[in-house]
């Protein structure tokens, strides 16, 4: 356990913008997809740390809804890219106890990424050392609009009346529904927004911005993300007063610890 972030403090589930590969790879004066390779190589290492420090659930935005609309060269590039890593590294991920998961339009993929994802998925169902699911072809708003279309449709069937449709209806059609949301956010490469990341999943979570180029990112990067959430005081919408009584935040929300 690093010095600097307290055990009790340590995010159950942390959610990536893996930002800066295209730059990392320009600043070398080297094709992008050279970025992308050293970015999947910073995913590795990402994973190792969550591993060595009792990080339960991490979320990874490999690839968004918008990402399509890249140069059909770098979208290949990251195509083959994505099924080189689900080849190389299934194995010995679920070896180490890892429960693999997607979320997003997978039917955008070819045949043989979705067979990959598929297989990836039924064979790490049962590992619950680290759940770490991949966001590809993912966008927030395509989340709410497909738990939208869900609930729309069982209320059209009789399956749900419209008055019962609260928060908790909501969530449970949502992405990530099995897991807590996310405690804290991290982006890399500069840029301080949300991107259409789980728009709805993100609502308590703390956010945390860095300049580094996702390639970049190793423990100490992640030791500070982590030191800095371990001081931040989260309220859930009550007072500092009430929090600091130990006043127990809203159920949907758990423990912070
Ligand atoms: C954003 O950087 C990154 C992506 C669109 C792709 C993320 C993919 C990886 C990290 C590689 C492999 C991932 C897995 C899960 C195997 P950018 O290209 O937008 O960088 P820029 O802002 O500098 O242009």
């Amino acid at each position: 356990m690093p010095s600097d972030a307290s055990p009790a403090r340590v995010p159950r589930h942390l959610a990536v913008i893996m930002d800066g590969n295209g730059r990392w790879a320009e600043r070398r004066r080297r094709p992008r997809v050279i970025g992308h390779r050293a970015g999947a190589r910073a995913v590795q290492n990402c994973v190792d740390f969550c591993i060595e420090h009792g990080i339960h659930a991490l979320t990874l935005f490999a690839f968004s809804s918008e990402n399509w609309g890249r140069p059909e060269e770098e979208v290949g590039a990251l195509m083959k890219l994505f099924l080189n890593a689900l080849e190389r590294e299934v194995e010995e991920l679920h070896r180490r106890g890892v429960r693999i998961r997607f979320i997003g339009q997978r039917e955008r993929f070819g045949p043989a990424i979705r067979a990959r994802m598929d297989a990836a998925e039924a064979t790490t169902r049962a590992n619950d050392v680290l759940h770490l699911t991949i966001a590809a072809s993912y966008g927030g708003r395509w989340d709410i609009v497909d738990a939208a279309r869900s609930l729309a449709r069982d209320v059209a069937e009789g399956r749900v009346k419209a008055e019962e449709i609260d928060e908790a209806a909501f969530a449970s059609r949502m992405a990530l529904s099995d897991l807590p949301p996310p405690d804290l956010f991290i982006r890399t490469g500069g840029d301080v927004r949300v991107s259409n990341f789980l728009l709805w999943q993100l609502a308590y979570t703390e956010l945390w911005f860095t300049e580094t180029l996702w390639p970049d990112v190793d423990a100490a990067t992640l030791r500070q993300a982590l030191a800095d959430y371990a001081m931040r005081e989260r309220r859930f919408g009550l007072t500092g007063a009430q929090v600091s009584a130990s006043f127990p935040p809203p159920p949907d929300l758990g423990t912070d610890e």
